[in-house]
C-alpha cells in the first residue's frame, strides 16, 4: 500500500506498509533456515506480508534441548504471530518439514489458516525404516557433528545437474545447513519421527492451496505431491522444472511466478 500522510502538520511523508497485504508464514525446511526463502522474501513484498522464522535450533534462533516436535514447532510459529500482532488468517506455507509443521498447524488453529502452500513435502509419516534412519543419524550428529549429515543430503538436496554446475547454489545450502545447531538436527529429527500422519486430514483442508514440487526431487518423490494435490479440495499442483528439493532457489522464476499467481487470489473480490 503507498500512502502519503503527515505525521506533521506541513509536511507529507510517503511511504509503504505491507500491513494490507496476506501474511504468509513460510517456514523452512530441515537442517535449513530462512535463507532458503530470500528469493521470495525479495520478490514477493508487493503481493504478501512475508513471515520467514527459523525453527528453533535452526538458523539464528536459540538450540533449546531437544527433543523438538511439530507440535512445538506449530506453537512456536502461533506465537510469533501473535507477537506481531497478527490476528487474520494467514498463508501457511512449508517446505518438506516445514509442510509437517504447516500441517500441524492447521491440526491446532484452523481458524488462523487461509490458505496453504505446500513444497516439496508429504502428508505421510515415517516407515519404521525410516524412523530408524532419523535415529542413525541422531547420533552421527551427536558424535560427529553436522558435517556429516549436511554432506550426506547435500548430492539429493538438489537437482543433479544443479548439484554438479551451480556452485553458489550448493555452497549456499552447504553453508545454511552446516550453521545447525546440534540440539537444531536431533531436535528436528525427533520432530519429523513422530510427527502424525496428515493423509486422513487432506479431504478437509478446504483452503486455496498451492504445491509446488521440483521435477528432480530425489528426496521426496513427486507422486507425493501428485497425491496430495488429489485428496485436497482445492489443491493446484505446480511442478517446477530445473528443480530438486529446493526449488524456491534453484528455480526461483518458476517458482515465485506461481507464487505471485496463486496470492493474487487473496485479493480478487
Ligand atoms: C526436509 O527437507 O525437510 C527433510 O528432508 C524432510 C524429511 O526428511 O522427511
Amino acid at each position: 500500500m503507498k500512502e502519503k500522510n503527515g505525521p506533521t502538520p506541513g509536511f507529507h511523508m510517503a511511504f509503504e506498509d505491507s500491513s494490507d497485504r496476506v501474511p504468509v508464514l513460510l517456514i523452512h525446511g530441515f537442517p535449513l533456515n530462512n535463507m532458503m526463502w530470500d528469493l521470495q522474501v525479495g520478490d514477493l513484498s508487493d503481493v504478501a506480508r512475508l513471515i520467514s522464522p527459523d525453527l528453533r535450533g535452526h538458523g539464528m534462533s536459540d538450540p533449546t534441548q531437544p527433543p523438538y516436535s511439530v507440535g512445538m514447532f506449530a506453537e512456536d510459529c502461533a506465537a510469533l504471530l501473535d507477537q506481531l500482532g497478527i490476528t487474520v488468517p494467514i498463508v501457511v506455507a512449508g517446505h518438506s518439514m516445514g509442510g509437517y509443521v504447516a500441517f500441524e498447524f492447521c491440526r491446532r488453529y484452523p481458524e488462523r489458516v487461509a490458505g496453504l502452500i505446500l513444497v516439496s513435502t508429504r502428508a505421510g509419516d515415517d516407515s519404521a525404516e525410516t524412523k530408524a534412519a532419523r535415529d542413525k543419524s541422531a547420533g552421527v550428529a551427536i558424535a560427529q557433528g553436522v558435517e556429516p549429515i549436511a554432506e550426506g543430503m547435500l548430492p539429493k538436496l538438489l537437482a543433479p545437474e544443479n548439484f554438479a554446475a551451480e556452485v553458489d547454489l550448493v555452497d549456499f545450502a552447504r553453508d545454511m545447513m552446516i550453521e545447525t545447531s546440534v540440539e537444531g538436527v536431533v531436535g528436528a529429527l525427533a520432530a519429523m519421527r513422530d510427527r502424525p500422519d496428515s493423509t486422513p486430514d487432506l479431504p478437509g483442508l478446504d483452503v486455496p492451496t498451492l504445491i509446488l514440487h521440483g521435477e528432480e526431487d530425489q528426496l521426496i518423490p513427486l507422486a507425493e505431491a501428485e497425491a496430495m494435490a488429489a485428496a485436497m479440495p482445492q489443491a493446484r499442483l505446480v511442478i517446477v522444472p530445473e528443480a530438486g528439493h529446493l526449488p524456491s532457489l534453484e528455480n526461483p522464476e518458476v517458482f515465485n511466478e506461481a507464487l505471485r499467481e496463486f496470492l493474487e487470489i487473496f485479493y480478487e473480490e
